[in-house]
């Protein structure tokens, strides 16, 4: 396929996604003391040892995404592809600007992959597959050059969380609006108009990304795309010879965190098949405006479920905080002696309450303790708190049995 070839190449060579930036420091701040790499590793690989020199291909990088994971791990080796030409120029810029050795980029579409003759252990692939003429095909093309114990990290569009995207797209389909300036500056004037109960308007409100011509021609004009519902997004996963392995922010998609634990629905999903769990949690929550999750090979030799509580293996797990949580023991109700927080959930419910024996367990985390040496922990407890993303688990170290 030429890069102008395909409606969507033509896109987003006139309306680059990401809008272009040209300061990293913010990837380079937060990811140089280690601790997100080794978060990352965990979401990835909860039992293999720990490694950040990875090869990693960013398929569909846009304008800054391959030289961010350039950044963010410096010692691996990281391949960019994409269809559009400014797409690739714009992070030829970064690389050029921050002197990265350690990236490659080429004009290449997904369904080429193969052509790079190399295998990766980490595919990165996150708000493309959902614009490809046949996404299903795309995905198996990712997956011919993911190693046998690679892992993939996926993002699609979600169905019910973009309602009021796909309103607005079938309007503006209507009315023939096209992505030119003058008919970009029509449309923000008519989105200021939206009525307040417009299910774009929380969006609108929310993503600062709509603040900029070029994003909003890619949520509302884009010429292709499509969105996923939670068992859509598994069956693309499984018809392509992948194995689902976790979603990338887990405790939304479970009935074991947040409101629905005060009510008897909250069991009756648990007890649930875990993809009908997820399905029930997404028809629930109703706001999941994409799908992020991890697969592996359906031939992978990496353990189906690398975690168990219920065995004896959880002392010997290592539990590391994430960046994003935070404890506050501020302004609390009465009993409470902290809230753990993971600021990157959206929902609000999703946060856990803690007592004082809690919090004292909590406060022994340091990503280097296992549980076995935690004073006070049980399984029940660190089971949670996974479940609410407010640890991840290194597993790697082998149990005392
Ligand atoms: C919404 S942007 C996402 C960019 C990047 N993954 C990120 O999350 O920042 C979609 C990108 O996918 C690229 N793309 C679309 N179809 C593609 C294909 N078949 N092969 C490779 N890249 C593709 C587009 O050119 C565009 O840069």
């Amino acid at each position: 396929m030429s890069a102008d070839g395909d409606v969507i190449a033509r896109f987003y060579n006139r309306h680059p996604y990401p809008p272009p930036v040209d300061d990293l420091t913010a990837d380079v701040a937060a990811w140089s003391d280690g601790t997100r790499r080794r978060v990352e590793h965990r979401r990835l690989w909860p039992t293999l040892a720990y490694r950040d020199d990875h090869t990693i291909l960013v398929a569909g990088c846009g304008t800054s995404q391959a030289a961010r994971y350039a950044v963010r791990y410096p010692d691996a080796q990281v391949v960019g592809i994409d269809v559009s030409p400014t797409s690739i120029g714009a992070t030829g810029r970064l690389v050029d600007e921050y002197g990265l050795a350690n990236v490659e980029l080429h004009e290449l579409p997904i369904e080429e992959a193969g052509s790079l003759q190399r295998s990766f252990d980490h595919i990165v692939c996150t708000g493309v597959l959902h614009h490809l003429p046949d996404p299903a095909t795309g995905l198996r093309c990712l997956r011919t050059v993911l190693a046998a114990d690679g892992a993939l990290r996926l993002m699609v569009y979600g169905s019910y969380g973009r309602f009021g995207v796909q309103l607005m797209q079938d309007y503006c389909r209507l009315l023939g609006v096209t992505p030119e300036p003058s008919e970009i500056a029509d449309l923000i004037s008519t989105l200021r108009e939206l009525p307040t109960a417009h299910p774009l308007g929380h969006l609108l409100r929310n993503t600062p990304d709509f603040q900029h011509d070029d994003a909003l021609a890619d949520a509302l004009l884009n010429p292709r795309d499509r969105s996923y519902t939670v068992p859509e997004a598994l069956a693309l996963v499984d018809g392509a010879g992948m194995r689902f392995g976790r979603w990338v922010r887990q405790a939304p998609y479970r009935p074991q965190c947040g409101a629905l634990t005060e009510v008897p629905h909250g069991r009756r999903i648990a007890a649930m098949d875990e993809h009908d769990q997820f399905a029930a949690m997404e028809l629930f929550r109703a706001t999941m405006q994409r799908h992020s999750l991890i697969a592996y090979r359906d031939d992978s030799p990496l353990p189906a479920n690398p975690l168990g509580w219920d065995d004896d293996r959880w002392p010997a797990y290592v539990p590391i905080r994430p960046t994003t949580v935070t404890l506050v023991e501020e302004r609390l109700p009465p009993g409470v002696a902290a809230v753990l927080i993971n600021q990157a959930h959206t929902d609000r419910d999703l946060v856990l309450f803690l007592d004082a024996d809690e919090r004292r367990v909590y406060q022994q985390v340091d990503g280097n303790r296992a549980l076995g040496d935690i004073d006070g922990a049980t399984a029940g407890f660190f089971e949670r708190l996974w479940w609410h993303d407010l640890v991840m688990i290194d597993a790697s170290a082998p149990s005392d049995d």
